[in-house]
């Protein structure tokens, strides 16, 4: 009798401690946060819910209907009611039920997002009624994202949302992500993941650092054998051109733009593999087998890049692409005969970086005149370099010290886009994604005019040591860090809070099936990854 007695109190004792460890090492998660933080939300204790049966997506009235956003109410149904995981939720409650989201879009469709895209959008959910109102079918996306995050399992399996009030924005029109698929192959359907990932971060843009000195796997109709001869494998790790248009469709339907980067003159090993355009680099007087950055001074290079251009534009249809311009190495340049001589004839002395502008000044005018609405983006060295650029090209920063080089490009006059701080390829051990979260692309020197300058960022995810088999878990959720800075308010920086809610948030992708990696020390998911 004694010994149940103590047995009982030592039971007691023991849930009784239980209780009282807060278990510290363990990285706190929250219920039903949309992520990235929305610019204005309240939200109230009474819950409604929603039930697999019942409930269906609606346009009101007088709105807008979307092919984008019809397939996007497909999507997100089947997101919310994952069959897979629900356990059940048709259990009768003393709750209000939500029948339906009604969606008022008001502009007229468009075909594809651009950078001036209006992204916001007002999510009311009171009084059994769901209501999302944008202007833009782009804005209504981000609201059904939202919505989506805002409905959780309650402990009886049913789904359940909160009356919430939501109205949201971005801070930057340009929230991007680079992907390298050069010095290693991604396959499409990883590369689609990734897509899926960034619209659940608000993610707006895939900048696609396609081909580069390693490789070739953008397959040209008017230059096929670039990856024939240019491509770890012509056949299997390629993207040909129904591979670009099923990702650019992808992204499209996601409100993702495809921003393809083509980076030249130097960073070309592998075009030269099929085109004679790249410098012979001598020792003495004689070539010594090595190519350098492309030859300025043929005129076949300039023939080759207004066809290729022509092509590249009709391929991808974003406004903008990035025409690279990064460590062009000059010691080959300078080592060839010809070249010295082109420099002599063109009074350009010897500074490289005058042939250098010469390159950039021929391939821009090129684009201009294969198609003049095409705007440009390039790398902080061609201006770095004096190089004279269209008055609206953006430059993308990405050599420290940033705050230095953003007050000098927006100086000038140009729009910049900051990367330096998110160089998401750098790993190490630990919580790195809290550097990522503090900075903030408005922390330099200048005027209000120069800030309003900054139109974004892009976390960057070179491809040195990443594949098809890391590249998920090494990009999320350490890119959530960068999409919270990106869209969420200025003010939006507390570590600590932000923590809890990119638990959830990669909880949230793991059940989506996207493998979001543990971030910042132990803690469970109540979904785990599956095969
Ligand atoms: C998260 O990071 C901080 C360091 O910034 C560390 O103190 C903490 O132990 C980490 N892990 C958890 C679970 O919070
Ligand atoms: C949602 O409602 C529940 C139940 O009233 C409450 O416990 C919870 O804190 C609410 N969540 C939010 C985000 O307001
Ligand atoms: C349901 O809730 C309402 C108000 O919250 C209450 O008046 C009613 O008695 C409840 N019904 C049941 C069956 O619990
Ligand atoms: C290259 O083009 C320029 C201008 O069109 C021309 O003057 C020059 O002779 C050409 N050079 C060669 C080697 O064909
Ligand atoms: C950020 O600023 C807004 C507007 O000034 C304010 O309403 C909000 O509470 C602030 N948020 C934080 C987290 O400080």
């Amino acid at each position: 009798m004694e010994i149940v007695y103590f047995l009982a109190l030592a039971f007691i004792f023991l849930v009784k401690t239980n209780q009282a460890i807060r278990l510290k090492n363990v990285v706190p998660i929250t219920k039903g946060q949309v992520f990235p933080k929305p610019q204005m939300q309240i939200s109230f204790g009474t819950q409604n819910i929603l039930n697999k049966n019942e409930f269906r997506f609606e346009y009101v009235k007088g709105s807008q209907i979307c092919d984008v956003v019809s397939i996007a109410f497909k999507r997100y149904y089947k997101i919310i009611f994952d069959s897979r995981l629900l356990r059940q939720t048709n259990r009768i409650k003393n709750v209000s039920s939500i029948k339906k989201l009604t969606l008022m879009v008001h502009e007229p469709c468009e075909l594809y997002p651009n950078l001036e895209s209006d992204e916001s959008y007002n999510l009311k959910i009171a009084s059994s009624i769901a209501y999302l109102e944008s202007k833009t079918l782009w804005g209504a996306l981000r609201g059904l994202e939202s919505f989506s995050q805002m409905i959780i399992e309650s402990d009886d399996g049913s789904l359940v949302i909160n009356d919430t009030l939501i109205n949201d924005f971005p801070r930057f029109n340009h929230r991007g992500i680079l992907l390298d698929t050069s010095r290693h192959y991604i396959r499409s359907s990883i590369i689609k993941v990734h897509l899926d990932a960034m619209e659940a971060n608000k993610m707006n843009v895939f900048h696609w650092h396609i081909v580069d000195d390693e490789s070739f796997p953008f397959v040209s109709s008017s230059f096929p054998d670039l990856s024939k001869k240019g491509a770890y494998n012509p056949y299997t790790h390629v993207y040909t051109s129904d591979d670009v248009k099923e990702i650019i469709e992808y992204a499209r339907l996601r409100g993702i733009r495809v921003v393809s980067e083509f980076d030249t003159p130097g960073h070309t090993q592998s075009w030269g593999k099929s085109i004679q355009i790249l410098t012979k680099c001598y020792t003495g007087e004689k070539p010594n087998g090595d190519f350098g950055p492309i030859d300025p001074t043929n005129n076949l290079t300039y023939s080759f890049l207004e066809e290729f251009l022509t092509e590249l534009t009709a391929v991808f249809p974003d406004k903008y692409l990035h025409l690279g311009g990064d460590e062009v190495d000059f010691s080959c340049w300078q080592s060839n005969p010809d070249i010295a001589e082109f420099m002599k004839q063109k009074g350009f002395g010897k500074d490289y970086s005058k042939l250098e502008q010469f390159y950039m000044q021929k391939l821009l005018d090129l684009i201009n005149k294969v198609s003049p609405k095409s705007g440009y983006i390039i790398w902080q060295e061609v201006v770095d370099n004096n190089v004279v650029v269209k008055p609206d090209t953006v430059v993308e920063v990405w050599k420290d010290p940033w705050p230095e080089e953003l007050s000098m490009v927006t100086k000038l006059g140009y729009r910049a886009l900051l990367s330096t701080c998110w160089y998401l390829n750098y790993i190490s051990y630990g919580d790195d994604w809290k550097k990522y979260y503090k900075c903030d692309p408005y922390d330099f020197p200048g005027t209000d005019k120069q800030k309003s300058l900054v139109i974004g960022g892009e976390a960057c995810m070179w491809g040195e040591y990443v594949d098809g088999s890391n590249v998920i878990s090494r990009t999320w959720p350490r890119t959530s860090a960068v999409a919270e800075r990106l869209w969420s308010a200025q003010n939006v920086t507390n570590v600590a809070d932000a923590q809890g809610r990119i638990e959830e948030h990669r909880c949230r992708m793991i059940k989506r099936g996207i493998k979001a990696e543990p971030f910042n020390g132990s803690g469970h998911c109540e979904y785990e990854v599956d095969l």
